[in-house]
Parts: structure tokens; sequence; C-alpha cells
């Protein structure tokens, strides 16, 4: 066993206590659309860690930041009441800090500020400070440290059997820097001069992503990056750091970084843990056989809570914002005052206000528009199967777009070059980018980055990254 380290990588848990809501339209309001199910996150982290200790053989826990939703005391108090479930279960827990953890400062650029949801609205709540949290979750991290970075907060512990773990808080100004300083960056290399010198295996765990799970990701918004994120690359291509966990996108997926020398890593990203699909890994490092192992564990039910019966998935899908999309769809066509309120949790519908008749209309075509109308008008009819043919008469463009939606977080999207949804829709694309040129457009420039507009929507059809986002085994030289 001293040749193997195990562990469970959970992230962007952002749990918020029960004792900061009281049953009404306010919390109700704030859970619907979102990326997470706000109201039931206890119930959904306790299920996780529930699985976690009935794993006798997995010592160590790592979270990496987000661990709170809104910055605020009550939630970090109680949070840090299910990491003591896990310590008392004789598991090691380290985590990282983000930037829902803390409260801005009013000078800074952090917009999250804590407050306890009334029936009919929002008072102020106990703030906690980004100074604070390195001490906060002393327990569960700087008590294990060798070095700790104090600019940052972030540290360095050491396991048996070689492996050692650099856990980075990002710092910065809570959005268009979230990462090291160059004070930050020496010390980190300063860790991997002595780990590489001592034989260790080194991981990392960070927040914000260093590769983006989508380039547009990066093209469109660079500051949810990791701050520093071109120079981290080229220090793990250079100490030889094969594997970074991250978060903070919510989005399930893992993505290899090759450098212009050939040296490459991987950045293993995790969902949210209460989103609908949200899953937690479980890695292995293996020195006898050099290798890393990390597969995905989900839950079927999220203990202690009732979903009316729905099982996890199905009961976070309905408050996701993919979810609500999907499911307020047909009331355009039989309450439009329904339907408008809840899309007005996903974006601003003002244009669907202004314009009824003319909304009613278009999302009653979208709603019986089928593939193969699709297909007759990209000319892609005589590249797809006879079989396929028939079969895209019974397949409406909505659900392609719902499942395409549902897989943006949770990673794995189906619509693979070769099979007949993505001849459509890349067929699709190409003649719509032909036909807005003759009328002047250029569709690909208006695309965020140098991609053109289908190799954009290429990274949400089909897996562009490593093609599995659930499972890797990689070796430990690179
Ligand atoms: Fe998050
Ligand atoms: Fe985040």
């Amino acid at each position: 066993m001293q040749n193997k380290l195990s562990f469970y990588i959970l992230t962007d848990t952002h749990y918020l206590s029960e004792a900061m809501w009281e049953e009404g339209e306010s919390i109700n309001n704030r859970e619907k659309g979102d990326q997470i199910a706000i109201k039931c996150t206890p119930y959904v982290l306790r299920s996780f860690l529930n699985k976690i200790i009935q794993d006798k053989e997995t010592p160590y826990v790592i979270i990496t930041g987000d661990l709170i939703n809104n910055g605020d005391r009550q939630s970090h108090e109680d949070f840090k009441k299910e990491l003591k479930l896990l310590t008392d279960a004789g598991k090691t827990v380290f985590v990282t800090c983000a930037t829902h953890d803390y409260a801005g400062l009013g000078d800074d650029e952090n917009i999250f500020h804590p407050v306890y949801y009334k029936k009919d609205g929002c008072i102020p709540a106990e703030r906690v400070y980004k100074t604070e949290l390195p001490s906060l979750y002393y327990d569960f991290g700087h008590k294990y440290a060798d070095s700790i970075d104090e600019e940052s907060g972030s540290y360095s512990v050491s396991f048996p059997g070689g492996f050692r773990l650099i856990a980075i808080y990002d710092n910065g100004n809570g959005r268009s820097h979230c990462g090291l300083f160059d004070n930050g960056f020496a010390w980190l290399e300063n860790e991997l001069k002595k780990a590489n010198e001592n034989s260790e295996t080194v991981f990392l765990a960070v927040h914000h992503p260093v590769i983006p799970p989508w380039q547009v990701y990066c093209d469109v918004a660079e500051f949810e990056m990791f701050g520093g994120y071109k120079r981290l690359r080229e220090i793990m291509c250079e100490y030889g750091v094969r594997v970074i966990f991250t978060g903070h996108t919510h989005v399930h997926g893992i993505k290899e970084y090759k450098n212009g020398n050939g040296r490459s890593f991987y950045d293993i990203t995790t969902s949210a843990l209460p989103a609908a699909k949200g899953r937690m890994r479980k890695v292995v490092f293996d020195k006898t056989e050099g290798s890393c192992t990390v597969e995905s564990i989900s839950i079927d039910r999220i203990d202690g809570y009732d979903t009316g019966g729905l099982s996890a998935e199905e009961y976070i899908y309905r408050l996701n914002f993919g979810g609500l999309i999907e499911n307020s769809l047909p009331l355009a066509k039989t309450d439009y005052e329904a339907f408008i309120e809840n899309i007005s949790h996903v974006f601003n519908p003002s244009v669907l206000k202004k314009h009824p008749f003319a909304a009613k209309r278009l999302i009653s075509v979208f709603n019986r528009l089928r593939m193969s109308t699709v297909a007759a008008f990209a000319g892609k009819y005589a590249d797809i199967t006879k079989g396929d043919k028939l079969r895209l008469k019974n397949v409406y463009v909505k659900t392609v777009a719902c499942c395409v939606l549902a897989h943006v977080f949770s990673g794995d999207a189906p619509y693979y070059p070769d099979t007949a949804e993505y001849k459509v829709i890349s067929g699709a694309i190409n003649k719509a980018v032909r036909l807005a040129k003759r009328f002047g457009y250029d569709i690909d420039a208006l695309v965020p980055g140098s991609r053109t507009a289908l190799e954009t929507a290429n990274d949400f059809l089909y897996n562009t990254r490593t093609g599995n986002d659930s499972y890797i085994k990689f070796f430990l030289e690179d």
C-alpha cells in the first residue's frame, strides 16, 4: 500500500446552511435556473460523504473551493461540522477556498455578499473575509503542511510513499485575477524543485481552471481562468507534474495540455457536487505500475431529502437552467405568463415580453421542428443512412438542443461526427455561414476567438477533450 495513494476529490459544494433561509419566494427564486440546487446542498454533500465514509480503503479527501455559496459564517461553521464527520471516520481532509467562500470587501472585485433568505427578501448576514479562510480551515489544510505560502495561503503536504499535494489558494481580487502572484509562483517552483530532488510524485489542486473545458470559455471569459494559467502550464511541464485537479467551471471534464517541447499534463475538472449530474472522483496513484487512475462516482438518491420520489439527477435537473428551459418550452403555448416567469430566472425576457405574438409563433415552430427538416435545409440527406433518415423524422430539434444543453456541464455529449445528428447540425451550421456571407455577414468572424462557428460548436456536440470525461488512466512519466 506504501506505493499507492488514493483519495476522493470533490469541488464546488456551494453549501448553504439550512439556518440561512426560510421557505419562501426569495430562496426559491434564488434556486431556480442556477447550475446548482442550493436548498438541498447539505443533503447532497452528506450523501456523498456517506459514500466516502463507507470506503474504508481511501484515507484522504480533497475539496477544491467554492465550499459554501455566499461567504457567510454560519454556512462555513456547518460545513466544517460535515468535514468533521469525515475526520471522525478516520479520513484526513484538505481544502482550498475560492471566491464564493468569502465576502467582497467593496474595494476588490468579489461580488458575493452573504445574506439570509427571509420569506420575502434578503437581509445581510455575518461575513467571512478572505484572509480568515486558511485559519478557519486550519484542521483541513495547514495543520498537515510542511510548507505554506503566507501570501496566498497555498500549502504543500507530503504523503507516505513519496507523494505530494500542492494545494493552491487562488489569490487576487476575486474576479479578474484569481491565481498566484510572483511570490506565490516562486514558492510553488521552490516546492516543485524540492519534490523533484526527493523523487516525489507531485499533483496540484486549485479552484480555477488551467485548461478551459472549451476554447470559447477562455476566449470569452479569460478572467475565469486561473490567474497566471499560461505560466502555471509551463511550470507544470517543466517540473513534470502530470495532473492538476480543478473546479470552478462546474464542468466534468478531462483535458490534456501539450507544450511545444512535447511535455504534457492533465487538467481534471470535476462537476459541482449539487448539479444534476454532480459527481466526485476517486483517484489512485500507483507508483509500482507508474500510473494514475481517476474514476467518477455519483449518488442515486439525496439522503434525507424529499425529492418526491425522483432520483438525485431528476430532481436537480428540473431546477437547473437546462431543465428549467426544457420544462418551460411547452408552457409558451398554454401559459405564456408562467413561461416568461420561468425563463426570467435564466435570461432577460424583455424581448419575449415586448413581442409576445411573434415570440409565441417562433417558440411554437421550434417546439414542432424536427431534425428531418433541418437535414433538408442542410442538404445532408445524402450523407446519412436510410434508417437514420426515418428516425430523424421523429426526432425533435428541441430534444437534441436540450440534450446538448444538459451535457454542457456533465460532459460526454453524444453527437460525434459519425452520428446523423452531427451531420445534420454541422451541415446546417456550414450552410447558415455560407448564406449569411451572401448577405454580407461573416458568422465565423463573429464567434469569439480564432475558431470557426463549427469548431466552436464541436466542443458542445461531442467530447473533444480526451474522449471520456468520467474516467482516465494515465502514466506518471510523461
Ligand atoms: Fe462554483
Ligand atoms: Fe468558482
